[in-house]
C-alpha cells in the first residue's frame, strides 16, 4: 500500500437506511430495506409500480414515519426529526406528483426552496432570489422565471421541482422520477444536468423508470420488488441479473 493510499480517507456515508419497514394497514410497502449512500455517490433505484420506491423516499425525507427501522443521516438517527428540520440538515427531495406553490411565480417557488434549505437556508429574500435565479438558469427555466408556476407544462414542472431541490443546497438529493413524461431528448438533457452536479460532495438517490438514464447515472443500482430489496450492485451486474429481468426489466427492455 502506498503512503497516499494509506492517508486517503474512505468516502463518508451520508445516508444509511437500516431495515426500514413501512406497513399500511397490514400491507407491507417497504420490507426491511437497508442501504447506504456515500458522498459523491449516486444510487439508482428501480422497480415495478407499487414496489415501494416513493414510500422509501418519504421515510428518508420525513413525510412518512417508518413502522420499523432507522434512518441514519451523517451518523445520527433522525427518525424523530420532522421533515422541515431534515431539509435544514441538508435532505432535499422532488415530488413524483409535482406541487408548485399556487399563485406564485417560477422564481418565487424556487426562492422558497432556497429559504428553507440547508442550515436554515438563505438569510434574505434578495439572496434567496439570486440563488433561485442561478438554479433556474441551470435547469433551463431562465427565461420563464416570471411566469406563474401554475402555467408551466409537465416537463417544465419537472425542471422547477429539480431547481427547487437544488436551491436547498442539499447534502442528500432524492429525485423521484424527475424524467417521467419527458421525451428522449429531454431525458438526455436532464441526465446531463445531473451529471454536472455529481461529484460536488452530494449523495444522490435517483428513482427512475428510464433504464438508459439509470445506467448512465448510477454508481450502484438497487432494485425493489414488493417492498423488498432484491439487488444492490453495480449497474451492469444488476441490469443483467435474471431475477431483475424477471421482476422488472423483462417488460421494459430499452
Ligand atoms: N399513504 C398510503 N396509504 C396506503 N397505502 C400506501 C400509501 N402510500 C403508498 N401505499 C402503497 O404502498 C405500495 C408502494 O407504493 P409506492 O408509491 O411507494 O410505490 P412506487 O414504487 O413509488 O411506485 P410507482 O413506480 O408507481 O411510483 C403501493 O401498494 C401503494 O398502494
Ligand atoms: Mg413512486
Amino acid at each position: 500500500m502506498t503512503a497516499a493510499a494509506a492517508t486517503t480517507p474512505a468516502p463518508r456515508t451520508v445516508i444509511e437506511a437500516r431495515a426500514l419497514t413501512k406497513r399500511f394497514q397490514g400491507l407491507v410497502s417497504v420490507d426491511a430495506v437497508s442501504f447506504a449512500i456515500a458522498e459523491n455517490e449516486t444510487l439508482g433505484v428501480i422497480g415495478p409500480n407499487g414496489a415501494g420506491k416513493t414510500t422509501l423516499v418519504n421515510m428518508i425525507s420525513g413525510t412518512l414515519t417508518p413502522t420499523e427501522g432507522e434512518v441514519i443521516f451523517e451518523g445520527r438517527n433522525i427518525n424523530d426529526v420532522p421533515a422541515f428540520r431534515r431539509a435544514h440538515l441538508g435532505i432535499a427531495r422532488t415530488f413524483q406528483v409535482m406541487k408548485p406553490f399556487h399563485g406564485m411565480t417560477v422564481l418565487e417557488n424556487v426562492a422558497v426552496g432556497a429559504l428553507f434549505g440547508r442550515d436554515g437556508g438563505e438569510k434574505s429574500m434578495a439572496k434567496a432570489r439570486e440563488t433561485a435565479r442561478e438554479w433556474l438558469e441551470f435547469t433551463g427555466l431562465g427565461r420563464k422565471i416570471d411566469l406563474g408556476a401554475d402555467s408551466l407544462g409537465g416537463p417544465d414542472r419537472k425542471r422547477l421541482e429539480f431547481a427547487k431541490a437544488l436551491a436547498m443546497k442539499p447534502r442528500l438529493l432524492l429525485l423521484d422520477e424527475v424524467m417521467a413524461g419527458l421525451n428522449p431528448v429531454e431525458v438526455d438533457e436532464v441526465v446531463e444536468l445531473i451529471k454536472t452536479i455529481r461529484g460536488q460532495g452530494m449523495a444522490m438517490l435517483v428513482i427512475e423508470h428510464v433504464v438508459k438514464a439509470i445506467r448512465s447515472l448510477s454508481d450502484r443500482v438497487m432494485v425493489l420488488h414488493h417492498g423488498q430489496k432484491i439487488a444492490d450492485d453495480d449497474p451492469a451486474t444488476v441490469l443483467e441479473d435474471p431475477r431483475v429481468i424477471e421482476a422488472y426489466l423483462g417488460k421494459r427492455r430499452t
